[in-house]
């Protein structure tokens, strides 16, 4: 029954799985773990829901993230516009991927994070006051739930924020398209407008990550020109899309869930956990991909070298055997091992940044804005596609 299942499908409700992964879910006892499913281009690939083996898999170096390997598998049409271009980090296998990610991990801790804190809070606060002062309407995604993390990885990378229209919009075409000439034409502009950023920065240096990295790898041989931009590009790109996606669709999920709304109002400290809990619920990044290099045995199936994998961590993250009552929105259960920031070598080097970004955002949002309540029918509402980073593509609010 589940080989009949497309993927991937639009969801029907922007906070639930897409109603046509059903048949993914069902099965002994807590689902299937891996079933087939068919690609837009007709190819049948493994998609995994079973949470156990999603870890196992997501840590197993049989499985390869290199978008070169002519099994990769393309979820969607325009896809193929990036398919031979090199991506740095989530492109690329270890050891080249741990290398990488060596460079980058100490400006990503906890502890670097944390520091970060009080400048993301003065960001918020000024947005809501320019929402304020234009209010008492706005257009939520492109006041703030954008603005924030672009913001935010500008000035941790040291990029101008006067660009940002620019970097947005190609971003926005690179990961949505719609044709796959769009998709390589942004890559191609962010290329070299990276470029041109970093010719500038070795002459006149910043105090921001990239100068940080022109300075101590590129000086230094460590890694050229085309290795920087695609680390640039890869941080600039990861950063903002998905951090915005969640703050636009958190906040409609919240403002659809009043008494959860009202739980987290009356106790702020609990925004840690909604937040690991709202990870769960939207699992906006649906889909990661890997291709397998060897056999391997797993939740009684044989997936096969050249198999192309595909997670599905809306359904992984609603695994009924690891998360009780799945489907409801729940401050009080044990998130934290979903695996909507993934799992394995390759999860979310950004991970604490957006925590602290969406903990931030979300916090000051509604403690400022008591009376924020949604401005249009929340089924009239724009949401984004299935094949893409899931979000809300406007959000219409009032206060
Ligand atoms: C809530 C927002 C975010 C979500 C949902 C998210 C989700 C993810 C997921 C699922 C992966 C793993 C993909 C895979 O294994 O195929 C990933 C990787 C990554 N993310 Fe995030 N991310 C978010 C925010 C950020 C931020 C703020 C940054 C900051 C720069 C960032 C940078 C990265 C990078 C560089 C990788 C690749 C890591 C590697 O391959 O080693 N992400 N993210």
């Amino acid at each position: 029954m589940s080989e009949t299942v497309t993927f991937p499908q639009d969801r029907t409700c922007p906070y639930h799985p897409p109603t046509a992964y059903a048949p993914l879910r069902e099965g002994p006892p807590a689902g299937r773990p891996l079933s087939r499913v068919t690609l837009f281009d007709g190819r049948s690939v493994w998609v995994v829901t079973g949470h156990a083996e999603a870890r196992a898999l997501l840590s197993d170096g049989r499985l390869s993230t290199d978008r070169t390997n002519a099994a990769f598998p393309i979820p969607t049409r325009r896809f193929k516009g990036i398919q031979n271009r090199r991506t740095a980090l989530l492109g690329v296998d270890d050891p080249e991927h741990n290398r990488q990610r060596r460079m980058l991990i100490p400006s990503f801790t906890l502890k670097r994070t944390a520091t970060l804190r009080p400048r993301i809070r003065q960001t918020v606060d000024h947005l809501i006051d320019a929402m304020e002062a234009a209010g008492p309407r706005a257009e939520l995604v492109s006041a703030f739930a954008l603005p924030v993390p672009s913001m935010v990885i500008c000035s941790l990378l040291g990029v101008p924020y006067e660009d940002h229209e620019f970097f947005e919009g190609q971003s926005r075409r690179l990961l949505r398209g719609p044709e796959p000439t769009d998709v390589e034409e942004a890559r191609s502009r962010l290329d070299a407008y990276l470029t041109e950023l970093i010719g500038r920065k070795r002459r006149e240096p910043g105090d921001g990550l990239l100068d940080e990295l022109i300075a101590e790898r590129l000086e230094t041989g460590e890694v050229d020109v085309p290795e920087l931009i695609d680390l640039a590009l890869i941080l600039l790109v990861a950063g903002h899309e998905t951090t915005a996606n969640m703050i636009s669709l958190g906040t409609y999920t919240l403002l659809l869930h009043p008494e959860q709304l009202a739980e987290l109002r009356a106790d702020p400290e609990l925004m840690p956990t909604a937040v690991e809990e709202l990870m769960r619920f939207l699992s906006i990044a649906d889909g990661m991909l890997r291709v397998a290099t060897q056999d391997i045995e797993i939740g009684g199936v044989t997936v096969r070298a050249d198999d192309g994998v595909i997670f599905s961590t809306s359904v992984i993250n609603r695994d009924r055997s690891v998360f009780e009552d799945p489907d409801a929105l729940d401050w009080k259960r044990p998130a934290r091992h979903h695996v909507a920031f993934g799992f394995g070598v390759h999860q979310c080097l950004g991970q604490n940044l957006a925590r602290a970004e969406m903990e931030i955002a979300l916090g000051a949002l509604f403690e400022r804005l008591p009376g924020l309540r949604l401005a249009a029918e929340p089924d009239r509402i724009p949401f984004k596609p299935g094949d893409t980073i899931q979000g809300m593509v406007e959000l219409p609010v009032a206060w």
